[in-house]
């Protein structure tokens, strides 16, 4: 017996027919409203987007409240390990040697979380493209590329870079690389997956929201997607053949992070506190109002609080010696363990808790007119990296030196300006010049007066600047790019 032949468009009908009846169920038609006003490929789009979201879920979602913040009272500061002396020393050459033979077989890969637009620093384009750096203006990608081509030479093994985008910059970060011939990189070390995206909700009724006749409005679910899409994209299993064990994992915004970390990786590996799946970095915050989340104990986990659900009494909370109680400030700067991420996302439901936030989604009204909101309107879903920690076990938070690996680049001015991270930038810089004598001219707040930059491919820490032929002295207001 033969099939009948059955059409594009009679297949197009039938699924519509079935959308139809799941939105009913989720009294959710009104999206189908414009429908007889698409064309075919409209409509393909529009039926795709309705078809690959989970209602009964968004039902959940929508009805629950707040993400639930630990009661305060049960809070504790999480301990941390203090920070080890910038470069090779007796107390960490035990975890460096054990990191540097994890990068030197191969067993290290760097991820970048870069699917977040530059929407507060007004940068039209992926974030990664920003120019970031204080005297050649690189932009954030090629800081990191520096890093791992470096990394790659100096212990002779290249690392796996991993991108995450999102479905809004995917396209174009792919074409930026592009025109850049990878910085340099060889191209299949280079693995870019793009996040998944969430419905975002009308934060009164807790409909979907239209934003254009064949679209539904959707947000980037948040850099804790990054487990499920390492997964879902099958990076985690080309990783795992390629025989990489842990992943360091940074974000975009930060110029100064080190993505290759041998103390790091090898407290992470080897240390007795640690269960090996994931570990944290922190600097010490010293403003309670400073926009980081803060580690902290419950129930004998570690977890991070983020900023805005740290209760004020806590961020203001200070010890016998007057040093916030509260201060292990988060860097996002995390490595993870390959077999975490597997053990996780083995159910292809798993997530991790979802946080809400109010925003403005611009969306089209009942008779198509596109509405503009001045106000926040519609909620957000996202899930948060962090959120893994207490899933970890054992977990290890490492300080390290603000002036040394934090200058990130969020706001077009103010606190994490491009402004605040070039004086950092050239502040650490021209501290690892005057470790080799060279003489800096700072201010009476002890700023360098100069602007310095020092590439990766020049020196990754302060050490590698011995081979390199190093000025006597940096004049007041001198451009210096080394
Ligand atoms: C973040 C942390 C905060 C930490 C601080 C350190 C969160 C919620 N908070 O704050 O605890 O102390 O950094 O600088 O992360 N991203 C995606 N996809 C998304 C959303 C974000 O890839 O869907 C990426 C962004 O590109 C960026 C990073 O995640 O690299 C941080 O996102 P952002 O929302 O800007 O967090 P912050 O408020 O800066």
């Amino acid at each position: 017996m033969t099939t009948p032949d059955v059409g594009p468009s009679v297949r197009m009908d039938e699924r519509i027919a079935e959308l139809r009846r799941r939105l009913e169920r989720h009294q959710q038609t009104y999206l189908l409203r414009f429908l007889p006003q698409l064309g075919a490929d409209e409509r393909a789009t529009l039926v795709g987007q309705l078809e690959a979201i989970d209602f009964d879920q968004l039902a959940q979602l929508a009805a629950a409240g707040a993400h639930d913040t630990p009661d305060a009272a049960s809070l504790v500061p999480a301990p941390y390990v203090p920070a080890p002396p910038d470069g090779p020393d007796e107390s960490t050459s035990h975890h460096r040697a054990a990191g540097e033979t994890l990068v030197r077989s191969g067993a290290v890969a760097v991820l970048t979380v870069a699917g977040g637009q530059g929407t507060r620093l007004g940068w039209d384009g992926p974030k990664g493209t920003y120019p970031a750096t204080v005297v050649t203006g690189k932009p954030l990608f090629r800081c990191f590329a520096e890093q791992i081509l470096a990394a790659g030479k100096k212990y002779e093994r290249p690392i796996p870079w991993l991108i995450m985008t999102s479905p809004a910059n995917h396209a174009a970060t792919q074409a930026f690389f592009d025109d850049n011939n990878f910085f340099g990189l060889c191209r299949t070390d280079v693995l870019m997956f793009s996040q998944a995206m969430l419905p975002s909700l009308d934060a009164q009724s807790g409909a979907l929201l239209l934003e254009e006749r064949d679209r539904i409005a959707l947000n980037p679910d948040g850099h804790g997607g990054s487990l499920r899409a390492l997964a879902s994209s099958g990076a985690l299993d080309e990783l795992q053949t390629r025989g990489v064990r842990h992943i360091s994992y940074v974000q975009i915004d930060n110029p100064l992070v080190r993505v290759i970390d041998p103390v790091f990786l090898g407290l992470h590996a080897d240390d007795a506190g640690s269960s090996g799946r994931m570990s944290s970095k922190m600097v010490e915050k010293t403003d309670p109002a400073e926009k980081v989340g803060v580690f902290t104990r419950h129930d004998g986990r570690t977890m991070v609080i983020e900023y805005s659900d740290l209760p004020p009494a806590l961020a203001e909370a200070r010890d016998d010696a007057g040093r916030l109680r509260f201060r292990a400030g988060s860097i996002a700067v995390h490595i993870i363990a390959t077999d975490f991420v597997a053990e996780l996302t083995r159910d292809r439901a798993f997530a991790l808790p979802f946080h809400r936030a109010l925003k403005r989604v611009p969306f089209l009204d009942a008779t198509g007119l596109r509405v503009e909101p001045d106000t926040p309107n519609a909620i957000k879903f996202e899930t948060f990296v962090f959120d893994a920690l207490p899933l970890a076990g054992d977990s290890i938070v490492l300080e390290t030196r603000r002036d040394n690996e934090f200058a990130p680049i969020k706001n077009a001015q103010g606190a994490d300006s491009p402004a605040t991270s070039h004086q950092l930038q050239s502040d650490r810089a021209g501290r690892w010049l005057e470790a080799h004598g060279v003489t800096i001219p700072r201010d009476a707040d002890g700023h360098v007066m100069a602007k310095i930059e020092i590439s990766p491919l020049t020196a990754l820490e302060p050490a590698d600047l011995v081979a390199v032929d190093l000025p006597k002295k940096v004049e007041v207001g001198a451009e210096v790019a080394l």
